[in-house]
């Protein structure tokens, strides 16, 4: 298994409800580290750009609302197969059909406010890294 890295957002449900620090922490508890952090609010453009890949979707508009509705907070988690471990704790995309104990089935509220994004594909973290962080702000 080879150490990778991958981009995780605690989406604007999860910080209104102020439960970072417990997305964080199963983020944790399962072996990834966190290298980079900040918290946003995203513009209409930051959205747009970051679900570029969704844009023919019939959500996308809707996503883009949503995500833009409050602040996020955007980190890059380090570790043994960190992209497929993240989406492990994360769980299925809608909370209904998610894994007991994962984030999304405790924490997620319904299939578009769902708590947290990860990145799908190590190629996808690279791009979505480089979207929201500078070199010099991933202190591993
Ligand atoms: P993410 O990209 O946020 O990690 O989520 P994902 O891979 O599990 O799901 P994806 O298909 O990439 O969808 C991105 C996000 O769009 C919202 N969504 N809404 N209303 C809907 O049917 C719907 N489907 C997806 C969710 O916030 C989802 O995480
Ligand atoms: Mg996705």
């Amino acid at each position: 298994m080879a150490t990778e890295r991958t981009l995780s957002i605690i989406k604007p449900d999860a910080t209104e409800r102020n439960i970072t620090g417990k997305i964080i922490t199963k983020l944790e508890d399962a072996g990834l580290r966190v290298i980079a952090s900040k918290r946003v609010w995203w513009k209409k453009k930051d959205a747009k750009e970051f679900y570029e890949v969704h844009k023919e979707r019939p959500f996308y508009e809707e996503l883009v609302a949503y995500m833009t509705s409050g602040p996020i907070v955007i980190q890059v988690l380090e570790g043994e197969n960190a992209v497929a471990k993240n989406r492990e704790v994360m769980g299925a995309t809608n909370p209904v059909d998610a894994e007991p104990g994962t984030i999304r089935k405790e924490l997620g509220v319904n299939i578009e406010r769902n708590s947290v994004h990860g990145s799908d594909s190590v190629e996808n973290a690279k791009k979505e890294i480089d979207m929201c962080f500078s070199n010099k702000e991933l202190v591993g």
